[in-house]
């Protein structure tokens, strides 16, 4: 690891109190520019331009505080200084090997008048965006504080196309929308969602980050957190008129956004900007602003793909509960998952449905829902546990919480001794509904201190950790490399949701929004696509070809892969199976070929550690040609590339499952254009 801090010296400027001060930073490569100023009237702002064109105006910074019950709004400069800083570190798994942290940084110490409150801004500018925070430093007269609001702006030069969804503090699980900033009503699109479980809707305005936007001069930026611990998640209120976003923390129970105390740093704002989308997906910023590593041995932290005892309940085929006589966790049942997932070299089988409470778990708002140690009398733990050790396969715990957070808390500690105790090693959890503590909310500063609690904690037990209905992620999984992936937005999963379902278009915006924060839990690898198998009344279908489920174990990343579909499913096209068999979950490097957001994206990726390459590319409901050009091989080596790509009649509404394989040699020099059926895409591994 490389690190150098150059002190670009103290930058005192005229420190009068009438007088305007403005300070330039540019990035490394001197591309985005950001200005901050402190005005004669005290108003904090920062600006922000790529190259020459402004793409954030103005906008002003501060809190308002509920106690003391005071605004943080008009400032006077006390210091600032500049540094720059660079560095290479290595993640633990990741996208790439090594990633560089190379940024310039501007740090003001103002002081809040009248109240003489100190806060230090910390602006960061990147070659690809910047990230700012506040930072309250220990001071008289200052020490414990609740936030009413921060008062956070970003006020847009333009009226940009946009991929949002509606703000709401318990739920991710959106479609998303594209619009003009300026057509943006969050309560209209939140009302056609009938599949979501909880909704806490916001206001017509309101919207969630990450947040990403195209500038009608073709800048592409991201709005979005880095490192958000011991605070509300933050949502943002446009207005549609100015093109104006301001911070709205999520409220607690009280209606309090967050309660602290001096020595505080808040996230950080982050604003990932390029005039290409690729730089976008490409970034590490969001990165590079979380902390280092808190575990220190990380050798039992492991990349993994798993199968699932799972997508049966989901379809109809068995149920979670026992009661009914359809219960899926029964042993002889898990032992045909460990025994495919053998077969195919998958690394674990997550069961759900293996503990006492699903009989009456969702819906009532009631605190002891499960136990997380007791299983049902049909799942003989122990001799699953010899069974898949024998096997060479990894059983993965199921803990849902039911939202019922305040049991989960307490008896997370026999849970995990529990898993040590036995050998199993990766935990998915999950908060299905409404939050206790009541009145909390999945996106609260209460949930996010628990949801990092538990990546903490199980770390303790060398315990790796998805969660599903976490808040957002915002690249904590650099501090808790035991975090492996989160769900936080609308999975694969909601295929089989009865209303709306999925869209094909979703899977080329996630990776520009949601993504952006972290690795998502998305379950790829459905090959059967109408979901009636079971109850034939069932309308629900998957809105892909299987050729693009393949390509999404490239171009969703996650060091967590689930093979969604059923085994007897996934057996009807092994040649197809081959390549989710083949497919890493850990990489070297990663070259984002070409994307569009809401149109396509195509990836090629290095396997960790091995001299192969693997391409995913994804569309939305449009067929299209990619021209895959294969310069990112190393040259003078000729490969074998095998594409899996849709049949020339496949169509995800018409005919989803048809898809063609074949064998070429490629090398450097070679570029082939390769189609892609409505809601397609194609995979290739080369080797
Ligand atoms: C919702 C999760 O997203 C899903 O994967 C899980 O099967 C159910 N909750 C039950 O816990
Ligand atoms: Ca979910």
């Amino acid at each position: 690891m490389k690190s150098t801090v150059f002190l670009l010296g103290f930058l005192l400027l005229s420190v009068g109190a009438f007088a305007q001060q403005a300070f330039k930073i540019a990035s490394p490569n001197a591309r985005v520019n950001l200005t901050v100023n402190v005005s004669k009237e005290g108003k904090l702002t920062y600006a922000l331009n790529l190259a020459q064109t402004s793409v954030v105006k103005p906008s002003a910074l501060g809190f308002k505080l509920q106690k003391p019950a005071i605004s943080l709004t008009n400032f006077t400069l006390i210091s600032a200084d500049s540094s720059e800083f660079s560095e290479t570190w290595n993640p633990v798994w990741g996208e790439v090997k090594s990633i560089e942290n190379h940024y310039k940084q501007l740090k003001l110490r103002v002081k809040a008048i009248p109240a003489n409150v100190l806060v230090d801004v910390v602006f960061r500018v990147f070659n690809d965006g910047i990230g700012f925070r506040y930072e309250f430093p220990e001071q008289e007269g200052f020490k414990h504080f609740i936030v009413a609001d921060e008062l956070t702006q970003f006020n847009l030069a333009t009226n940009n196309k946009t991929f949002w969804i509606p703000g709401d503090y318990d739920t991710n699980e959106y479609l998303y929308n594209t619009t003009l900033f300026s057509e943006i009503h969050a309560l209209a699109a939140a009302k056609k969602e009938k599949d979501i479980a909880l909704q806490s809707l916001i206001a017509d305005n309101a919207v969630q980050t990450p947040l990403m936007m195209k500038t009608p001069q073709g800048i592409y930026l991201n709005i979005h957190e880095a490192a958000l611990v011991n605070y509300p998640v933050m949502h943002l209120m446009a207005n549609t008129k100015t093109f104006g976003l301001t911070s709205h923390l999520t409220p607690d129970a009280v209606g309090n956004k967050a309660y602290l105390q001096t020595p505080f740093n808040t996230p950080w704002r982050t604003i990932v900007l390029s005039n290409k989308a690729e730089e976008i997906l490409a970034s590490k910023l969001i990165l590079n602003l979380n902390e280092p590593s808190k575990i220190e041995k990380t050798d039992w932290i492991k990349p993994q793909k798993f199968i699932g005892m799972w997508w049966e309940m989901h379809v109809g085929k068995a149920t979670w509960e026992k009661a009914g006589g359809k219960h899926g966790a029964n042993t002889e049942n898990v032992k045909k998952y460990i025994d495919f997932a053998s077969d195919n070299g998958f690394d674990g089988v997550l069961v759900e449905g293996w503990n006492e409470g699903w009989e009456d778990w969702f819906g009532n708002w009631k605190e002891e829902v499960f136990d997380f140690v007791t299983p049902y009398s049909d799942y003989d733990v122990d001799a699953l546990l010899v069974y898949a050790k024998k096997k060479n396969v990894k059983l993965i715990m199921h803990h849902e919480t039911s939202g019922s957070v305040t049991n989960y808390e307490r008896r997370m500690d026999k849970a995990f001794q529990f898993m040590k105790n036995k050998g199993f090693e990766t935990a998915k959890t999950g908060y299905v509904g409404r939050i206790i503590p009541r009145g909390e909310h999945h996106d609260s500063q209460w949930m996010v201190n628990h949801f990092n609690r538990v990546a903490a904690k199980a770390a303790e037990y060398q315990i790796m950790i998805e969660a599903h209905e976490s808040s957002r992620p915002t690249g904590l999984h650099r501090t808790y490399p035991n975090w492996l992936a989160n769900e936080a937005a609308r999975g694969n999963e909601f295929n089989n949701a009865p209303t709306l379902g999925l869209v094909p278009e979703h899977e080329t915006i996630l990776p520009f929004t949601r993504l952006m924060g972290g690795p998502m839990d998305y379950t790829p690898g459905f090959f059967k696509m109408h979901l009636n198998q079971f109850i034939p009344s069932r309308t629900t279908r998957v809105r892909t070809t299987l050729a693009k489920q393949l390509a999404l174990y490239v171009t969703m990343y996650s060091p967590l892969q689930m093979v969604g579909d059923l085994p007897e499913n996934l057996k009807v096209y092994p040649d197809a199976l081959q390549f989710i068999k083949d497919v890493p979950v850990d990489w070297d490097d990663t070259k984002i070929l070409s994307a569009e957001p809401g149109e396509f994206i195509m990836i090629a990726r290095k396997q960790k550690g091995q001299n192969q390459w693997f391409v995913g590319a994804v569309s939305d409901e449009n067929s299209r040609e990619l021209l895959v050009n294969f310069d990112f091989l190393p040259s003078g080596k000729t490969y074998t590339a095998t594409i899996y790509q849709d049949a020339s009649n496949a169509d995800w509404e018409k005919n989803p499952e048809a898809y063609q394989i074949q064998k070429v040699s490629v090398d450097s020099q070679t570029k082939r254009t390769i189609k892609i059926a409505k809601g397609g895409g194609f995979a290739i591994s080369i080797k």
